[in-house]
């Protein structure tokens, strides 16, 4: 039994109710028609910052959308830990996938159903609930430094500039993320490595005004078939990328780690049930667990271009686009992927189009080490609220953010996510659940007394 137990389980109605509040609010951080909301979201986290007990609360104004801050310091000699989430959330189209209204939560089964109810906000919050229940309990150990953005789902560019002029301000010992997932309820992990990011869109020019199909096709270039053939030949039979020099820097990970990865829980036909496919599909000699970890990878996230309306119109268009997303792995460099995705894909273009593109935001991966005092503060907690020691496994997404935190505040990240694939995040019908949500909020306290005691 813990100080807080009790605490929790009289106020689990009321964390909850704060939760659906927030997750009202369409903070949709990549749609301007949305920035009122995102604006009332930082606002109404100041607030609760303030009510749980937080002090030098703010909420800071950046060139996009502000940063919440807040602090406990009990004691400077004591570790600071400093916890990072976003309030901001993905669009919700398409808005007609959904079973109930994305910005009006509701329980099923068991779950909480909302954009944004797993990425961040649920996991975001239960931060919050778990200080206030440290702190009105009397059994916070250590200093808290709580910082929330609104932009991370757009780059979290302000964040860096924020970072890099608040070096002081920032000053901490750990970084603590809720911001990924996990095995499963019955076999929880530990997140040790994000992937990295470089982000690009591609304008294909063909004819200087959309054609007669008739009248020009077969004579023209056509900007969207010779999009689908530079896009089809980025990857050869083997699924490998042919951009020249792209693997020259990807990390060669050991048998050994790669057979330990391997052990990690995972079933293919679960996994290819809860997608609804028939197969799956990647780069040969690797397993679906190593494709989408430690191998680097190319997607085309949107293509357009042409007539897309109801009917048939018999059209040559002037214009082709695609958005174009690589997953990275640690050693490469975002800058560079970009450069060399920038002069293959011009190279390639025949003489009868113009290519151009356009980088957008990109990111570094992180590796987070597994033999230090938060990494072991981690393990122990969920141990002591899971019953089982966590597994520590790389996972796929990207948290640009991670990778500056080592770079300008020399810190080091405990990525602790309690979401599951199921949640399906960027998707329609995302969810949280509440154990999952009340199971974070029960272990959290735990990392923070691990960690002093680790630390001495
Ligand atoms: N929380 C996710 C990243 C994530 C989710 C990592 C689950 C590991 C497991 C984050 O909000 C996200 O969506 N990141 C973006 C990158 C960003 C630059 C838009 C991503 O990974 O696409
Ligand atoms: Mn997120
Ligand atoms: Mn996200």
């Amino acid at each position: 039994m813990q100080a807080w137990d009790n605490y929790l389980n009289d106020n689990k109605e009321r964390f909850l109710e704060e939760l659906k509040r927030l997750l009202t609010i369409p903070s949709v951080s990549a749609d301007p028609k949305f920035s009122d909301d995102v604006f009332e979201a930082a606002d109404y986290l100041k607030n609760k910052l303030l009510e749980a007990g937080l002090d030098n609360v703010e909420v800071c104004p950046t060139d996009g959308y502000p940063i919440v801050f807040g602090e406990k310091i009990m004691n400077p000699e004591l570790p600071t830990v400093l916890v990072y989430g976003h309030y901001d959330v993905q669009p919700a189209d398409p808005y007609e996938l959904w079973d109930s209204p994305p910005f009006t939560p509701v329980i099923k089964d068991g779950k909480i159903y909302a954009r944004g109810a797993c990425d961040d906000k649920g996991q975001m919050y239960m931060h919050i609930k778990a200080f206030e229940m440290m702190y009105k309990t009397s059994s916070l150990p250590c200093n808290i430094k709580i910082m929330i953005e609104g932009e991370e789902e757009v780059g979290s560019e302000n964040l860096s500039n924020f970072v890099e002029n608040n070096k002081e301000k920032l000053a901490a010992d750990v970084v603590l993320v809720s911001d990924t997932d996990m095995i499963a309820n019955d076999i929880p992990s530990i997140t040790v490595g994000l992937r990295g990011l470089s982000y690009v869109e591609v304008e294909v020019t063909g004819p200087g005004r959309d054609l007669h199909s008739g009248l020009y096709g077969g004579a023209v270039a056509n900007p969207l078939n010779i999009l689908s053939e530079m896009i089809a030949s980025l990857k050869d039979q083997n699924n490998h990328i042919t951009i020249p020099g792209f693997y020259d820097d990807v990390e060669v990970v050991s048998e050994e780690d790669r057979a330990a990865m391997n052990s990690a829980p995972f079933s293919l036909e679960d996994y290819k049930s809860s997608i609804n496919i028939s197969d799956v599909h990647g780069e040969e000699g690797y397993t679906s667990l190593e494709r989408v970890s430690i191998r680097p990878t190319l997607d085309v996230n949107g293509m357009w271009g042409g007539y897309i309306g109801e009917g048939a119109k018999t059209v040559i268009p002037s214009k082709a686009y695609a958005k174009i997303s690589m997953r990275l792995v640690p050693n490469q460099s975002s800058e560079k992927i970009t450069a060399l995705f920038k002069s293959h894909f011009e190279s390639i273009a025949p003489s009868s189009v113009n290519v151009e593109v356009k980088p957008h935001h990109g990111g570094e991966s992180v590796v987070v080490p597994t033999n230090f005092p938060a990494y072991r503060a981690a393990s122990r907690a969920m141990e002591s609220s899971f019953g089982k020691k966590p597994i520590p496994m790389r996972g796929g997404g990207s948290i640009p953010i991670v990778a500056m935190f080592e770079e300008k505040l020399g810190l080091k990240t405990i990525l602790m996510g309690f979401g599951l694939n199921e949640d399906a995040i960027h998707s329609p019908n995302e969810s949280y659940g509440l154990f999952n949500y009340y199971k974070g909020i029960e272990t959290i306290p735990y990392f923070y007394k691990y960690l002093v005691e680790e630390s001495n």
